[in-house]
C-alpha cells in the first residue's frame, strides 16, 4: 500500500526536490527523515545518498524504484533537457558506436597513458562488449539517453600498473570535478594504492565505507565518442540534478569504472560503483591509439 499518492499531474522535478529534502533530512539525522527511510525498508549506505533518497520517495508512492516512478510520471531521463536536446542521438552517433565495438570484439589488451604519467594495462579477452548510443529500436535491447560510448568489462583479476587522474578529470557518482592529482596503483585488475590530495583521500575513503574489496576492483573501460558531448556542462549544472552525461561521454575521452559490474556481465556484486571519465588520456586497443585527450585518431571511428 502506498504512504502517499501521487497528485493529478505528477511533476519529476517537485519529486526529485522531495528526495533532496528527505536525503538531507537523512543526513542531519533529522528523526523523521530517518523513521520515513526505516518505513519503506531503506537502509543508509555508508554516506546516504540521492539514489536512496530517491527510492525511498518511489516506495512510498507504492514504486519498486525510481525508474518506475519517473516512467510513471512520464520523465524519460534525469538530464536537462538542454543536455538532451544537444545530444539527441542520431544514427551517425550509433553507427560511430558499433564500429568501435566491433574494434572493441577484436582487441585482447587496454592501455591507457598520459604525460602526468599513467601507464596501466587490462586484458580483455573473451569480454563483453557494450555500446550505448541513445535510442534502441531492438527489442530486448537497453540503451540511455543521452550518450554515445563503449566499453568492456576486463578480465579479474587482471590489470597492473599506474594510474593518474589529473585536476578536471570528473568524479561520479559525486559529479565533480578533481582538484589534485589522484594516483591510483593497480595490481591484479585492482586498486592497492590511492595517493593524492583532498579528492585521493575523499575517493579512498568513500570506498573504504563500503568495507567490500570488490570497491577497488576495476569495473569498466572504454572511451566516449559523442561529438556534442560537454567536458564543463557539469560546471553549470546541479549535481543532484543529473546524471552527468556529458563527462562519460565526451568525444575522445576515457571512462574506466571501479566496483559492481554484474548488472551489465561481470561478476563484481558490491553496491559500490564509481566511474571516472578522463579528460587528457591517451586510450590504446592491442598498442594502436584509438583516443587521445579528446581527438580519436582512426578515420574509421571518427
Ligand atoms: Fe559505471
Amino acid at each position: 500500500m502506498p504512504i502517499r499518492e501521487l497528485p493529478a499531474r505528477p511533476n519529476l522535478e517537485h519529486l526529485k526536490k522531495q528526495a533532496r529534502q528527505l536525503l538531507r533530512g537523512v543526513l542531519q539525522e533529522d528523526a523523521s527523515a530517518v523513521e520515513r527511510f526505516r518505513e519503506v525498508q531503506v537502509t543508509p549506505a555508508p554516506a546516504a545518498r540521492l539514489a536512496q533518497a530517491q527510492l525511498g520517495i518511489a516506495r512510498e508512492y507504492g514504486f519498486d524504484n525510481w525508474a518506475n516512478l519517473k516512467a510513471q510520471v512520464g520523465a524519460l531521463s534525469d538530464d536537462p533537457v538542454e543536455a538532451l536536446t544537444r545530444l539527441f542521438p542520431t544514427v551517425e552517433d550509433r553507427a560511430r558506436v558499433e564500429r568501435g565495438m566491433e574494434r572493441l570484439k577484436k582487441t585482447k589488451e587496454i592501455r591507457l597513458e598520459s604525460d602526468s604519467g599513467t601507464k596501466v594495462t587490462f586484458n580483455m579477452t573473451g569480454r563483453p562488449v557494450i555500446g550505448q548510443y541513445g535510442y534502441t529500436d531492438e527489442p530486448g535491447r537497453w540503451d540511455h539517453w543521452p550518450g554515445a560510448f563503449q566499453y568492456t568489462i576486463p578480465n579479474e583479476g587482471f590489470g597492473d600498473g599506474l594510474l593518474i587522474m589529473d585536476p578536471g578529470d570528473i568524479w561520479y557518482p559525486a559529479k565533480r570535478f578533481l582538484t589534485t592529482p589522484v594516483r591510483m596503483q593497480f595490481e591484479k585488475g585492482a586498486v592497492v594504492s590511492i595517493e593524492g590530495g583532498y579528492d585521493a583521500f575523499m575517493i579512498k575513503d568513500y570506498i573504504e565505507g563500503w568495507k567490500d574489496p570488490e570497491g577497488f576492483a576495476i569495473s569498466h573501460l572504454g572511451w566516449g565518442s559523442h561529438p556534442r558531448a560537454l567536458w564543463n556542462s557539469l560546471a553549470f549544472q546541479d549535481p543532484l540534478d543529473v546524471i552527468g552525461q556529458d563527462g562519460r561521454t565526451m568525444y575522445g575521452t576515457t571512462l574506466i569504472a571501479l566496483g559492481e559490474n554484474a548488472t551489465f556481465g561481470g561478476k563484481h556484486t558490491t553496491g559500490c560503483h564509481q566511474d571516472f571519465a578522463l579528460r587528457r588520456h591517451r586510450f590504446f586497443l592491442d598498442d594502436e591509439l584509438i583516443a587521445d585527450a579528446g581527438k580519436i585518431i582512426p578515420k574509421d571511428l571518427q
